[in-house]
């Protein structure tokens, strides 16, 4: 037996037993005549004591020089601790050693394995392994895994079967670019690694499989922030003969479930809210729900009153800080600037406050009279004490910057609160974006989404009128998953694809495969992506998805600790009749 118990097992009821542990030497602390050892494996840290009392002086000399992150074996004896530590699940105990091993005597880390560590950012992701080792990683691999379990389980429940789809595959349009992989066998041609399974779980329905889901490998070439890496996890799924309800019915369930049995929190039915009035009421189409600021457009109310500033524009739109009043001037200035960064890129701000006293005081005085400001505070639904903050201008623009500001003011004021879980369904998306400079058409979510069937004469005559089948789900302001009714019928699924600018042999070489399957009986089918990662992040209190994936990437994609992306040797290029042009000088 290497160990008869793990470092975190050891309790008051063991005292007098003989044990054998094993684990890394987190601590020594060496008094001379008596030397602790912390022990520390994944499920705790159990100290280890040696004295010149009870042990031998080469058992003492041999313990001295184990260092620290050394990998141990000992025999001992569980004995009461002197000195009891509360803090420690094993605190009341300590074992007594009799005999050690080393089994692998270790340098000295570059930084040190605590819970606060002195390791910067690059030099723990090179060292990954023994980041890993640190308790909050530890934690956040481990909350993933229970949180895997919960979707499995719950899955499973529901008669999902989980299906595994290839990874070496054709484009699957995400709105990224793919990854490609080059083939030696078939010279000069490409496999992409999937943005999605999208499609094959869609041949799946066409297979009669009713319910599939995947806790798979995505992989994307885009722009990487917070809750982006260019390979990431999916809870993928797709249903046969479903409408839009049946899905959102059962993803709510799966959420509800998670968030009741790992915080005990019940949620109630999940808020539905239209695209356009997202947008509207708070600039996006992700919104935190947590708190309130919501958008108040106040054209009517705040144009054609002299005020230049304001008449010109599209939007004149603002939200009610709550207990903001008070502010000093220096507090608000920051703010103005802080819209008017590049990063932001306002013009301004207006502010009003709504004083406890029933009076106003604004950044506009000039232009508008206390009745008028009264009428905006009513409007915005402004209590005594708030204080309203107005931006004006192109109306995509300006609700851009205003949710910007509403978030970052939220972050500020601690309205954000991680313990709190605000879920919603997003619904009601256009099918297309247009691309204001080429007039081009884009699959707002991708091309096999559904129209809703009253939108589909406005295909053709209206496109960016058309109302897609498609809803997004929504958690304390980040997208976690996304979905649609598929097109099933091979008439509509050419047209899309027209529609998106394929010609008919473009649609035929990349997507031949899944209209032809199309004429094979695809029964009306629908699905939904949840971003595991984010789930798993967002369900844990927080947005940064690196610290629960076990090796990430860096913000230029590159893995530090093995060193990839990197160049191959010129007989592996042959190889793969692949030729790199040298770069100019
Ligand atoms: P979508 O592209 O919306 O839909 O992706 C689904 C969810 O995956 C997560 N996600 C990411 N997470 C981390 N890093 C990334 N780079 C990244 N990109 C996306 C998000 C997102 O909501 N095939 C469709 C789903 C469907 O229609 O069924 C799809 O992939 O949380």
């Amino acid at each position: 037996m290497f160990r008869s118990h793990h470092c975190g097992a050891l309790r008051e009821t063991h005292v007098g037993t003989t044990v054998q542990l094993a684990g890394w030497a987190a601590k020594v602390r060496d008094k001379g005549f008596v030397l602790w050892i912390d022990l520390r494996d994944r499920y705790g840290i159990t100290q280890l004591v040696l004295d010149e009392e009870r042990c031998s002086e080469k058992l003492l000399e041999k313990a001295r020089n184990i260092g620290r992150e050394s990998v141990v074996q000992i025999t001992g004896v569980v004995v009461i601790r002197e000195s009891k530590n509360p803090n420690m699940a094993t605190g009341d105990i300590e074992v007594l050693v009799s005999d050690i091993e080393v089994l692998n005597q270790a340098q000295t880390p570059p930084f040190t394995i605590e819970d606060e560590t002195d390791g910067g950012d690059d030099l723990r992701m090179k060292y990954r392994y023994l980041d890993i080792r640190r308790k909050p990683v530890q934690n956040s691999l481990l909350f993933r895994s229970k949180v895997g379990l919960l979707v499995r389980n719950f899955l499973a429940a529901q008669e999902f079967i989980e299906v595994e789809t290839p990874y070496l595959i054709k484009s699957t349009p995400e709105g990224a670019r793919d990854f490609v992989v080059p083939s030696r066998m078939n010279e000069g041609q490409f496999y992409a690694l999937p943005q999605s399974p999208q499609t094959f779980k869609q041949l799946l329905m066409v297979g009669g499989m009713d319910k599939y889901f995947q806790i798979v490998k995505c992989f994307r070439d885009e722009d990487l922030r917070a809750d982006r890496q260019p390979e990431f996890t999916q809870i993928d799924c797709e249903l046969s003969f479903v409408h839009q309800e049946d899905i959102m019915q059962c993803f709510e369930g799966l959420v509800s479930h998670l968030l009741q049995e790992i915080h005990g929190v019940s949620t109630g039915s999940f808020p539905v809210i239209s695209y356009d009035d997202a947008i509207k009421k708070y600039g996006n189409d992700k919104p935190d729900i947590r708190f309130g600021m919501t958008f108040t457009e106040l054209n009517s109310l705040a144009q054609n009153k002299g005020f230049q500033v304001f008449d010109a524009q599209e939007l004149v739109v603002g939200i009610a800080v709550p207990n903001a009043a008070s502010w000093s001037r220096k507090q608000i200035d920051a703010w103005v600037n802080w819209v008017k960064r590049p990063q932001v890129g306002a013009n301004g701000l207006v502010w009003v406050k709504c004083n406890e006293d029933g009076t106003y005081k604004s950044s506009v005085d000039k232009f508008f009279d206390a009745d008028a400001l009264s009428k905006w505070a009513e409007a915005c639904d402004a209590k005594a004490g708030d204080l309203i903050l107005v931006m004006a201008g192109n109306a995509t623009q300006t609700r851009t910057q205003l949710s910007a500001l509403r978030m970052a003011l939220a972050e500020e004021l601690g309205l954000r609160k991680p313990d709190e879980f605000a879920p919603l369904w997003i619904v009601d998306f256009p099918l297309f974006e247009k691309d204001e400079e080429t007039g081009a058409l884009h699959a707002m979510h991708h091309p096999f989404t559904a129209p809703k069937p009253e939108h589909l004469e406005k295909l053709e005559s209206d496109p960016t009128a058309v109302i897609a089948q498609a809803y997004d789900l929504v958690l304390n302001g980040n997208e976690i998953g996304g979905g649609s009714i598929r097109i099933h019928d091979r008439i509509t699924q050419e047209k899309m694809l027209s529609l998106l600018g394929f010609s008919e042999e473009e649609a035929k070489a990349q997507f031949g495969f899944l209209m032809d399957a199309f004429r094979y009986g695809a029964p009306p089918h629908g699905g939904i992506a949840l971003g595991f990662d984010r789930l798993v992040a967002i369900l844990d209190g927080k947005e940064t998805i690196r610290d629960y994936i076990a090796f990430p990437k860096n913000n230029s994609g590159r893995d530090v600790m093995i060193d990839a992306p990197a160049p191959l040797d010129t007989d592996q290029l042959d190889e793969l009749a692949l030729i790199v042009k040298p770069k100019p000088e």
